[in-house]
């Protein structure tokens, strides 16, 4: 069978300050699509790099006295150390400012130019230097940048200007019969409706400014930013001399997958594949753009200066836990609140407590009752798990398929969870006391497959964890390829060596934590809960900030077995977000009368596990003398209105 081409790129981030853990979320998940795409005997491309053009460069290395392209040197030096610790296995960077990417911007603006797309005229309107982009005054926001909220400037100035109105049926038309272009739905659906309010044509050179890639034929004119960057995707392929990458990953693949953020979709579903249609080159096959990282309120983002620096978390939890954090926190459509202490309790939860105990509880006991060899059973495995084992891996493959990487690592995490609750129901102890040795090896060989069935679908994000299990099983390397992804095939006995838990437990005590956090802050914290110590509890609007809470509607309930006051259900609190959450409301609602309520969560509550369930949310409700009432809307709300 012939191999099949994937090619995955992630923005090309600008130097002009350090990175983030936002920009380190989306190169987290190129890295392990593009190591899940491998694992699956893909032919593997993943392009990351740096966008170091424009005005916003310019100022900020004339500020320190540097020509731009020593500043960007200097950035993009922490750029790939950031990368390298955090395990990010790309092929190649791409710099805007290297001779290949200068010439295909330059050949692919003069094609378009000569076919007669982009023409000269006068261009007046907005501009943030901020954002790189221009607006017409309809798209200010009470006269600032729609984006940034900074101020715009004015420019008129002569500019060259690409055709977009002309594309805007057939881009429709795309997208239309190309569902999979735009994802997830709600950004497709919102490009669509932008694109029928109609596309004006687009300025695409700037004068006022010289650090850029000029027009052959025009030098006083530098071709527009967004231009010059989205190209990227196709020169680092070797576009302009139709080289064998270009022919592999572009032309003859039919999975080119853009990540990025909400931030910059707009650019690259309606910009990037109109100068792709006008160049007559193939449009990519899917540009996903996940939500926000949020941090204090609002978007993380240098020019608010609220961010989180990513290689002081890698150094405190490391590369893999900071990985895993951020695709299983990070819900496929919407944003999330990045805290330290939920980072904390995802690993502890998660990656200390289940999937590390199971390894060293399971190895404990291959060492105890069976001297160190791992028992090999043939039959007369337990139904449910042999089920179990099927779905998570479809699941998971499914939802890694969809990008949708929070929801494969939940299905991953069932089956863990299926393992330490097998060690509680079958208590190997009794067994082994018992000498039933028979259920003790099919038990202890159950165990084993569900750690290397859960290490091989985890690999891609734990990608230094996998070689120490590996270790400490002893198994073979071979049984831990994707084709040994299935119950039962661990057809020979090794040897265990016990090692290190994989994930120690984080104590964090509260001093410590207070420790990590900026001086002001603190000191501002201080103050504030020493005024509010005064006057009997009352809270400041900032403490009240802290808390979010959105409007969900209940899809399903169900008592939680073996206990009184327990439900569980499952309720939609965005487009694409459902989540679990336990509730002890059982005493005053039926499960059935509770679907399709409307309820209120506190959305950024930290997780919790209750009786085995994790628990992620709350529901306000207020308590009478005997019963107990949800708090609901009134009126018709979408699933995922933030409440204020
Ligand atoms: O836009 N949450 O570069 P940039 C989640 N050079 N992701 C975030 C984030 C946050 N708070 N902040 C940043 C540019 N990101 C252009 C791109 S591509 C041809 C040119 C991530 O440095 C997210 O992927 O501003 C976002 O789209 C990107 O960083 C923006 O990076
Ligand atoms: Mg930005």
């Amino acid at each position: 069978m012939e191999k099949k081409n994937f090619y995955v790129t992630t923005p090309i981030y600008y130097p002009s300050a350090q990175l983030h853990i936002g920009h380190t979320l989306t190169t987290t998940m190129a890295d392990t699509l593009a190591r899940y795409k491998k694992l699956r005997g893909y032919d593997v491309y993943f392009l990351t790099g740096s966008d170091e053009h424009g005005q916003k460069i310019e100022k900020a290395a004339a500020e320190k006295g540097m020509k731009p392209i020593e500043y960007t040197d200097g950035i993009v030096k922490t750029f790939k150390k950031l990368w390298s610790k955090m395990h990010i296995d790309y092929d190649d960077f791409i710099r805007t400012t290297e001779k290949r990417h200068y010439d295909t911007v330059q050949a692919l603006f003069q094609k378009i130019y000569e076919q007669g797309d982009i023409y000269k005229g006068e261009y007046e309107g907005y501009y943030c230097t901020s954002c790189e982009s221009f607006f017409t005054q309809f798209q200010l926001d009470e006269g600032n940048c729609p984006d940034c909220g900074k101020e715009v400037e004015i420019v008129k100035e002569e500019s060259y200007f690409f055709k977009m109105s002309k594309y805007a049926d057939r881009l429709l038309e795309y997208i239309e019969s190309h569902p999979h272009f735009i994802q997830p739905e709600s950004r497709r659906n919102e490009m669509m409706n932008f694109i029928k309010t109609g596309l004006e044509d687009l300025s695409v050179s700037r004068t006022t400014f010289d650090w850029g890639i000029p027009i052959t034929m025009d030098k006083g004119h530098i071709i527009y930013v967004w231009f010059d960057a989205l190209t990227n995707y196709i020169t680092a392929l070797d576009y302009l001399d139709d080289g064998p990458l270009y022919e592999q990953f572009w032309k003859n693949n039919d999975e080119i997958v853009h990540l990025v953020g909400k931030d910059i979709i707009r650019f690259h579903t309606i910009i990037w594949p109109i100068i792709l249609m006008a160049a007559g080159i193939k449009l990519p096959t899917t540009v996903f753009g996940h939500g926000w990282l949020l941090s204090s309120g609002s978007k993380m983002s240098k020019s608010v200066g609220n961010v989180v620096d990513p290689l002081v978390l890698i150094d405190k939890y490391g590369a893999d836990s900071l990985r895993y954090f951020l695709l299983r926190e990070m819900p496929s459509g919407s944003d999330y609140y990045y805290s330290e202490d939920a980072l904390v309790s995802r690993i502890n939860m998660d990656l200390a407590n289940d999937y590390g105990n199971l390894l060293s509880r399971t190895i404990s006991m291959i060492d105890k009752y069976f001297k160190g060899e791992i028992p090999v059973a043939m039959g007369d495995f337990d139904k449910d798990l042999l089920k179990i084992s099927q779905e998570v891996i479809d699941s998971y493959q499914n939802h890694m398929d969809k990008f949708e990487m929070s929801l494969a690592l939940q299905a991953v995490f069932k089956l863990v969870g299926k393992g330490n609750k097998m060690i509680e129901d079958s208590a190997p102890w009794s067994l082994y006391k018992d000498g039933n040795m028979e259920r003790l090896t099919v038990v202890i060989y159950q165990l084993v497959e569900i750690i290397r069935m859960t290490t091989i679908m985890l690999s891609p994000v734990l990608v230094e964890t996998k070689a120490k299990v590996i270790a400490q099983m002893g198994i073979d390397e071979k049984y831990f390829a994707y084709d040994k992804l299935s119950f039962g095939m661990l057809d020979k006995s090794f040897k265990v060596a016990k090692g290190n838990p994989l994930f120690p437990r984080i104590e964090i005590k509260v001093e410590e934590r207070e420790k990590g956090k900026p001086n002001k802050a603190n000191k501002e914290e201080k103050q504030k809960s020493n005024s509010k110590a005064n006057d009997d509890n009352l809270i400041s609007i900032d403490d009240f900030a802290k808390c979010q809470f959105k409007v969900g509607r209940v899809l399903e309930a169900e008592k939680v077995e073996g206990t009184e006051k327990l439900l569980k259900l499952s309720v939609k609190v965005g487009v694409s977000e459902t989540r679990t959450v336990v509730a002890g409301i059982a005493l005053s609602y039926q499960p059935q009368d509770l679907i399709d309520k409307k309820v209120i969560v506190v959305y950024n509550l930290k997780p919790a596990k209750l009786r085995g369930i994790e628990s992620h949310g709350m529901l306000l409700a207020a308590k009478g003398e005997n019963n107990l009432r949800l708090l609901t809307v009134d009126g018709d709300l979408e699933e995922g209105a933030v409440v204020s």
